[in-house]
């Protein structure tokens, strides 16, 4: 596999599998003399650890992250970027490989088990090896160190649909996004959540999920036409996080029923000599470079495909077989996406704002 870094001149490169002893990323290309502390990045870990509500797996992963390089460490814990390779390591410490067990032959339904088998000719049956959401970690690690480079740029994400359920998004409160298991913007949405996900739960089911990820304070000009277009890329980072089929940028899907009137955002005169833009069907991004509008894009998150209700299956040798997924799964894995999407929202950005920097001085 030789494919495991993303980005040109902010380029992440992760590293481990979910039952092996560790998963880390190393970040090359950072900038030298910015600032932060540990803290910062296990913040962002602590959002995507697992077993912190009913609703999502309950494996016990601390998600502890050491920084072994690339920093120079102060007295009072402030660290500073060197400019050299940040190596962050999280350990595995919660592996149970009996409960894949039952997989170790058989290919589940809807996951990568067949595809990797059949690409590599061996496969790491216990969590999925490589394939296993447990990467995830190292991309919210390493999106916490993107964050340095754009500081004053707000990433955050939403959980705006979950199976039948979507917010009403007049009541969209980013005070909220905290107050629920969903980081759902909306209170009244995110409560029929629980009921309905606590049914999925106990019937051993599981549901998608859309999430919508914005970033505000970007300035107008990043973006690298022709092929490093700012939404081609944020669309590579967000169809690269496990389980995503469908990303949009902007008004996505529901261009093609719109007319031009419709589509089209209209632009006043700005106070500051720059445009005023009226709407925001681009989602903050024409051509491939950014407008200085909020950039928002969204993403499907399918349901979790480890479930335990029997599926048809065949295993290694053909032979059919019907699989029930035991183990630990999150009943509804876009809830956990919501922190990856924002660091591979960060990683774009900070790659586009370094490639700018290159491109226009
Ligand atoms: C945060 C997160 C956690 C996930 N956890 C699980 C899980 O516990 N069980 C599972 O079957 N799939 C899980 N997935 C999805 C699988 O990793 C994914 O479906 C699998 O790698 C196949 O890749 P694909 O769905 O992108 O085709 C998770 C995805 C995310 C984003």
């Amino acid at each position: 596999m030789s494919h495991n870094s993303f980005g040109h001149l902010f380029r992440v490169t992760t590293f481990g599998e979910s039952h092996g002893p560790a998963i880390g990323a190393v970040v090359d290309g950072c900038p030298p003399r910015l600032t932060f502390r540990r803290e910062d990045v296990q913040a962002a870990l602590d959002k995507r650890r697992p077993g912190q509500s009913r609703f999502t797996t309950q494996r016990k992963e601390p998600d502890e992250v050491e920084i072994l390089s690339g920093v120079i460490e102060a007295e009072d814990g402030t660290l500073t970027t060197t400019g050299t390779p940040i190596a962050l390591l999280i350990r595995n410490v919660d592996q149970r490989s009996k409960d894949y067990s039952n997989i170790a032959t058989s290919y589940r339904p809807g996951h990568a088990d067949y595809t990797y088998d059949v690409k590599y000719g061996v496969r790491d049956h216990r969590g999925g090896g490589r394939s296993s959401a447990r990467e995830t970690a190292s991309r919210v690690a390493a999106g916490a160190i993107a964050r340095l480079v754009a500081p004053r740029v707000a990433i955050r994400g939403a959980l705006v649909a979950m199976g039948e359920i979507e917010i009403d998004r007049t009541r969209w409160d980013w005070s909220e996004i905290d107050n629920n298991p969903f980081f759902c913007p909306d209170p009244v949405a995110a409560k029929k959540m629980e009921g309905y996900l606590d049914g999925i739960r106990k019937s051993g089911s599981s549901v998608g999920a859309m999430i919508e990820i914005v970033a505000e304070g970007a300035p107008a000009g990043l973006g690298a036409p022709i092929y490093g277009k700012l939404d081609a890329d944020l669309a590579c980072a967000f169809m690269s996080i496990n389980a995503v089929k469908g990303v949009e940028i902007g008004a996505g899907m529901e261009v093609a029923r719109l007319t031009g009137e419709q589509n089209a955002d209209e632009m006043r005169a700005g106070n500051d000599g720059r445009p005023v833009f009226l709407s925001n069907k681009a989602g903050g991004v024409l051509g491939g470079i950014s407008t200085g509008q909020p950039i928002v894009a969204r993403f499907a998150v399918k349901p979790t495909s480890s479930i335990l209700t029997p599926r048809r299956s065949v295993d290694q040798t053909g032979a059919e077989v019907d699989v029930s997924t035991k183990g630990r799964h999150d009943p509804c894995v876009g809830i956990r996406a919501v922190p990856v999407g924002e660091a591979m929202m960060a990683i774009v950005l900070a790659d586009h704002v370094l490639r700018h920097r290159g491109q226009v001085g």
